[in-house]
């Protein structure tokens, strides 16, 4: 209900709409403009919706100015210190943390739909060995689809729950599929006397004649890196799932065009592009030379990592997983040039004009990366892996875009610049 409103006024016109405004729980009023066209004959234009809210939503709120990010009202620093990532995912589900039955079951159901079907294994081999792993991921989300479609009616809260369960739960199998196929390892089945994160380890990396046993710093280091990246509003990969799904497409679908946008460097994927580029830098005594690219409006180099749309001051997520890396970096005692010039790089950039006039600080991706490397991770997973803990919120997301009565197809206007009406002419006929 609103008890605000702004009048636009068309000055050639003099024609006038008043547009109620809407407060939310928090963060900046939105002024609601669906009858602009119908009164006044015009959209709005805003390039990369960087002015347009296109959703109503429960689950994250950020703002970035202040550097805050809440789950369902509770703060990620607190999630972070104190949440397994599965208990994120049901967070951000369900709308309330669980209680230790609800937890318990949660568990249980995400194991239960572990396995994926034994012929889906069989699209992997239908790629390249060395494809890049989000090409597959994409490739192999959607196809899962072909096995529920007939079988989910996305109008019943019932079978969105379960789907909700199941990409979750197939996510980290094949997820680790993709890197076992370009291994040339064979695929390992999910093994359920092991948590989810230490299942994934496990289906990624375990040898088939040895027991298994994980590395005991990886496994809160990847829980802290899922629940980091569990769900962050309405990012372009998030919204891109929302348009899909919008359609009334098939959920899975709906997540393999959210990784398709991930992928992107300018999103999910500059946390392996951050490697690429501290390689390319190889020593520290070279960083000055990429700070100067990077500044340089006739050259298209940005610092990968650095930036974000919306954190305008410290992303809250970086400040978190910044002192995880330094942390991971000093107990592993790791002397790899690259760590050392990631620090420097990260020193420079923060105390360089460029960079904090246009407050571009190093974000979440920046230390991912690092610590996925610190890892042992291979580059080429960083961004699939970010996939795996994401799908929990596209599909949280998902779920709240059908169940809101206001729910209709995503359908962006445009503003036309192309040619004028004019008549074929035949090939025979044209210059
Ligand atoms: N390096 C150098 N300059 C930069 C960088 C960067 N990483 N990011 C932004 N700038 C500069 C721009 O050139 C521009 O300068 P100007 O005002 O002099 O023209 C100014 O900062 C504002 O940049 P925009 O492009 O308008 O910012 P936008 O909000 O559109 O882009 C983005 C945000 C895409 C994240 C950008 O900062 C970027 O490309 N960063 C590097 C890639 C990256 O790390 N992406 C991960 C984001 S986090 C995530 O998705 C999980």
């Amino acid at each position: 209900m609103a008890n605000r409103s702004v009048i636009i006024t068309d000055q050639t016109t003099g024609k006038q709409l008043e547009c109620p405004v809407y407060e939310g729980q928090y963060g900046a009023p939105v002024i609601d403009i669906k009858n602009l066209y119908k009164e006044l004959g015009m959209f709005t234009f805003d390039i990369g919706y960087a002015s347009t809210a296109a959703c109503r939503s429960a689950i994250t709120y950020l703002d970035g100015e202040e550097g805050v990010l809440l789950h369902r009202g509770y703060p990620i620093d607190q999630l972070a210190e104190k949440s397994s990532f599965l208990e994120v995912s049901y967070l951000l589900i369900h709308g309330e943390l669980p209680n230790q039955t609800q937890l318990d079951e949660w568990n249980h159901a995400i194991k239960m739909h572990g396995m994926t079907h034994e012929h889906l294994s069989r699209f992997y081999q239908g790629y390249r060995y060395d494809a890049h792993p989000m090409s597959v991921l994409a490739g192999v989300v959607a196809a899962v689809a072909s096995f529920y479609h007939s079988s989910t009616d996305i109008y019943n809260p019932e079978h969105r729950m379960l789907t909700a369960r199941r990409v979750i739960a197939k996510m980290p199998n094949l997820v680790s599929k993709i890197y076992r196929y370009g291994s040339g390892l064979p695929f390992v089945y999910p093994d359920n006397s092991r948590d989810y994160i230490e299942n994934f380890m496990y289906m990624m990396f375990s040898w088939p004649t040895e027991p298994y046993v994980a590395n005991p710093v990886a496994l809160p280091a990847l829980n802290l890196l899922f629940i980091l990246h569990a769900d962050h509003e309405q990012s372009a990969s998030t919204s891109t799932v929302r348009l899909a799904g919008s359609a009334e497409s098939n959920p899975f679908a709906a997540v393999s065009a959210g990784v398709a946008t991930l992928w992107g460097k300018a999103h999910g994927g500059a946390n392996e592009a951050v490697i690429d580029m501290l390689t390319e830098i190889g020593d520290a005594k070279n960083i000055h030379k990429f700070i100067a690219r990077a500044k340089d409006k006739d050259d298209n180099f940005r610092l990968m990592g650095f930036g974000h749309r919306v954190y305008k001051n410290y992303d809250p997520r970086a400040k978190i997983i910044r002192q995880a890396c330094h942390d991971l970096l000093e107990s592993m005692n790791l002397n790899q040039p690259m760590f050392e010039v990631a620090m420097e790089l990260e020193r420079i950039a923060l105390e360089d004009d460029y960079f904090i006039s246009r407050k571009l600080y190093p974000n979440v991706d920046f230390y991912s990366g690092l610590i996925y490397q610190a890892l042992n991770i291979p580059t080429s997973m960083f961004t699939p892996m970010f996939a795996l803990a994401r799908a929990s919120g596209w599909i949280a997301q998902w779920m709240e875009m059908l169940s809101d009565g206001d729910f209709r197809i995503g359908r962006p206007r445009q503003l036309y610049i192309g040619a004028q009406r004019r008549d074929y002419v035949p090939v025979a006929q044209r210059g």
